[in-house]
């Protein structure tokens, strides 16, 4: 396949788009970036004329497939009520109602409309309550893009310090010096290290934010006991404990990972699979600390187009799908995701290449490494990145779309056929690779 056309379109995009593309994120992308002309399912069809079983999946926000029917067929038939109306409407709060009811640590649910506002709603509830000002967080974690937290998402290693004790990182340029004072950066999957850093700032600590599982770097799971220590130390030391569940909510079932593993935080910021693609996150989280959001509390967090109908439809729509049946489609994603690992595993292995695939299934990662399994952002940052880089621009020239980080997100639309499809397509990119 070639991607011409797009990247013509890349070129043009620049004299009007600021660095030709609307996310950073996307400048990282091979091939292109590719200029996607619709999505149907599990496919892209780019401008170029190709089609591509997508792995990015809005980098995993359309957990049910491209245009999927039955939430297109609610928001299309719900569009004349308006869209936003500064009111309440009784949508959203049968939205919430049913998220209570399925997400363990959700008392209260406040909605937003991205990942990095709710995850900026929970550290402002988390100093609010606790009255202190510290966060910990992990390096390799993201939790968006706003100044105070897009912290050691990333770090030149040269510049990272040594892993017990990581040197806190500014992502990008622009971000004020200021923010690192509050924010202590640990490796992760360290109890002991977490321990350390509450003996030495405990009384200051606000909270503690981690993805329950790494999906954002390896697709790490917690070593067995890590997140039930990591509560425990924080609630022995006043903190609370904050899951950023962006990717994994929904994802890894409708429980999160919290339901999956077992261990409830108090607060917990959500996005991507709860609205199939469309605009919507939210913070949830216990009661006492969540009603600091009531006008006594004094803790503000607004937005013009929180909930706003479209994507609270959206919400309603994809959640009837997501339970539907016992919960079939995350049952299906889990199913269809290690079949998929199974089958690049298989290929690795034919080819002698030094692949390492590892996550849960609706989620994993691909990384070019000799070690049996990654366990935290060194790890990862050890890994073969230019192989990497060479194997996914392989895989798009074969048909198959994954992020550049190598990081894979099943949706409710890879069936069987479109796996084996891309196990094919993924032994001819590792033959080209060993060619
Ligand atoms: C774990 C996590 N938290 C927060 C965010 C930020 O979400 P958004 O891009 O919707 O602002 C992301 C985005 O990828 C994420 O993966």
């Amino acid at each position: 396949m070639r991607f011409d056309k797009s990247a013509a379109m890349l070129a043009e995009a620049r004299s009007v788009v600021a660095g030709g593309v609307n996310s950073n994120v996307r400048q990282a992308d091979i091939a292109g970036p590719l200029f996607v002309e619709r999505g149907e399912g599990p496919y892209v069809h780019d401008v170029d004329g190709n089609t591509l079983i997508d792995y990015v999946m809005g980098n995993g926000a359309s957990i049910l497939g491209h245009a999927p029917a039955g939430v297109i067929g609610a928001v299309a038939a719900n569009l004349n009520r308006g869209q936003t109306f500064a009111a309440q409407h009784p949508d959203e709060v049968a939205l919430c109602r049913r998220l209570t009811q399925a997400i363990p640590c959700a008392e209260r649910v406040r909605l937003a409309v991205s990942g990095s506002e709710a995850v900026h709603a929970a550290l402002r509830l988390a100093r609010a309550f606790t009255g202190r000002t510290k966060i910990v967080k992990f390096e390799g974690h993201y939790h968006g893009w706003l100044d105070n937290i897009m912290v050691s998402t990333r770090p030149p290693l040269n510049a990272a310090g040594p892993r017990e004790s990581p040197v806190a990182v500014p992502m990008s340029r622009g971000q004020p010096a200021s923010v690192l004072e509050d924010l202590v950066i640990l490796p992760w999957n360290d109890v002991a290290a977490l321990k350390r850093a509450f003996a030495e700032h405990g009384p200051a600590i606000a909270g503690v934010i981690t993805e329950p599982v790494l999906c954002n770097c390896g697709v790490i799971e917690p070593q067995p006991g890590y997140l039930e220590r990591m509560r425990d130390v924080c609630h022995a030391a006043g903190a609370l404990l904050i899951f950023d569940e962006v990717i994994s909510g929904f994802r890894l079932g409708v429980a999160g990972a919290q339901g999956r593993l077992g261990v409830t935080p108090d607060i917990a910021s959500f996005a991507k699979g709860i609205a199939a693609g469309f605009p919507l996150a939210f913070v949830a989280g216990r009661a006492d600390v969540m009603d600091l959001l009531l006008p006594e509390g004094h803790t503000l967090h607004s937005g013009t187009y929180n909930a706003c109908l479209p994507a609270v439809v959206a919400a309603q729509a994809a959640l009837d799908e997501l339970l539907a049946d016992d919960q079939a489609v995350p049952k299906r994603l889990l199913a269809m995701g290690q079949r998929l690992m199974a089958g690049l595993r298989e290929g690795a292995r034919k080819h002698r290449l030094p692949l390492l695939v590892q996550g849960p299934g609706p989620v994993f990662c691909t990384l070019f490494t000799d070690r049996p399994a990654v366990t935290d952002f060194r790890s990862v940052a050890a890994a073969d990145t230019a192989r990497l880089a060479d194997f996914v621009g392989a895989l798009a020239r074969c048909g198959v779309r994954t992020t550049a980080r190598g990081v894979w997100f099943l949706s409710a639309a890879h069936d069987e056929a479109v796996i084996d499809a891309t196990v094919r397509a993924a032994n001819a990119a590792m033959a080209d690779l060993t060619a």
